[in-house]
């Protein structure tokens, strides 16, 4: 699976954004035609996205398009106009069932049928931000052809009509909701968007705290975001140093016939194993190990 610590989004319209966002070294770019694009702009999104896949090298960074809400009566032209330039994968917002992925899911089939893609080669990723989307999200998750759930915070505070706060403890449920959905599912989780995109120590301590908490990457609107946020869902040196060591010691105590022993003062067993494995997981996929 694709790594996306750092998912950043820009209005489909427009070009010079898009070619910026291909210099970055993000994880993924979404090109949206969704709440970012005008209402008058959606057509221009459109063509403008399908021209980007066509003559853009995005090098390592994904390629995604995000249409509107299966239900707002664009997104039949929106996934029309862009599939057929072979976009990494769909990104749909607002999801509260999982016939609206099923639906998307179809018509990507059709397609990988039509120009002799592979099968489920085109991903897709779901927004969930509403009260409905945490509510169904069980089995939304359970869908093939999904990647990664994307939380939208601003979108689900208005929906349960929370207030926005900076620590974001009107969010914590959901987001927990969010990541626990994903683990059952081997999906990426991926968290909210820091809006304030000037203020870069709150950036740090979001991500930070997103990580924490279990996603596997965040939600970005501004080049000034990705490297903070990449390296807030990269392992540091020394998580990974203890990773190793939890590893290695495991093997050796299992050998001498001890499920649980003691590291550095500290009971190490299954559960903690698991965790550095994780770890160790999560670095590699960030190209670290
Ligand atoms: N992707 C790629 N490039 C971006 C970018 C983005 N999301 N946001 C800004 N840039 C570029 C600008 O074009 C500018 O490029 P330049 O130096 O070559 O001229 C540079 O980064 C600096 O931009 P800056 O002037 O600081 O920002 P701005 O005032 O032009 O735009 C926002 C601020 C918030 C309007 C803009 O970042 C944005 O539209 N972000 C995406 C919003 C979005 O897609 N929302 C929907 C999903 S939540
Ligand atoms: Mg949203």
């Amino acid at each position: 699976m694709h790594s996306r610590r750092a998912l950043l989004y820009m209005p489909g319209d427009n070009w010079k954004m898009i070619t910026k966002s291909i210099t970055l070294g993000v994880d993924s770019i979404c090109m949206d035609m969704e709440d970012g694009t005008a209402f008058n702009k959606k057509a221009e999104a459109r063509a403008t996205i399908a021209r980007a896949l066509q003559e853009l090298d995005f090098g390592a960074s994904e390629k995604l398009a995000r249409i509107n809400s299966v239900g707002s009566g664009w997104e039949k032209d929106d996934i029309e106009a862009v599939l057929p330039h072979q976009p990494d994968g769909i990104v749909i917002p607002k999801v509260e069932s999982f016939e609206q992925v099923e639906w998307a899911s179809r018509i990507i089939e059709d397609a990988e049928l039509k120009y002799g893609w592979a099968l489920n080669s085109i991903r897709i990723l779901i927004g969930v931000e509403t009260a409905k989307g945490i509510l169904n999200l069980g089995k939304i998750a359970a869908h093939p052809r999904l990647d990664a759930v994307i939380f939208g915070g601003e979108d689900f505070a208005a929906s349960i009509g929370a207030t926005r706060t900076r620590d974001a403890i009107e969010l914590l449920y959901a987001r927990q909701a969010v990541i626990v959905a994903c683990a059952a599912n081997d999906l990426q989780a991926i968290d909210i968007v820091t809006i304030d995109y000037k203020d870069l120590e709150a950036l740090k301590a979001e991500a930070e705290f997103g990580a924490g908490l279990g996603f596997s990457g965040k939600q970005v609107i501004h080049p000034n975001q990705v490297r903070v946020t990449q390296e807030a869902f990269t392992p540091s040196e020394e998580a990974v140093a203890h990773a190793r060591r939890i590893v290695e010691t495991f093997e050796a105590s299992q050998k001498e016939g001890k499920g649980a022993y003691s590291l550095d003062g500290k009971m190490i067993d299954m559960p903690l194993l698991k965790n550095a494995q994780k770890v160790l997981s999560r670095a590699k996929a960030a190209g670290k190990v």
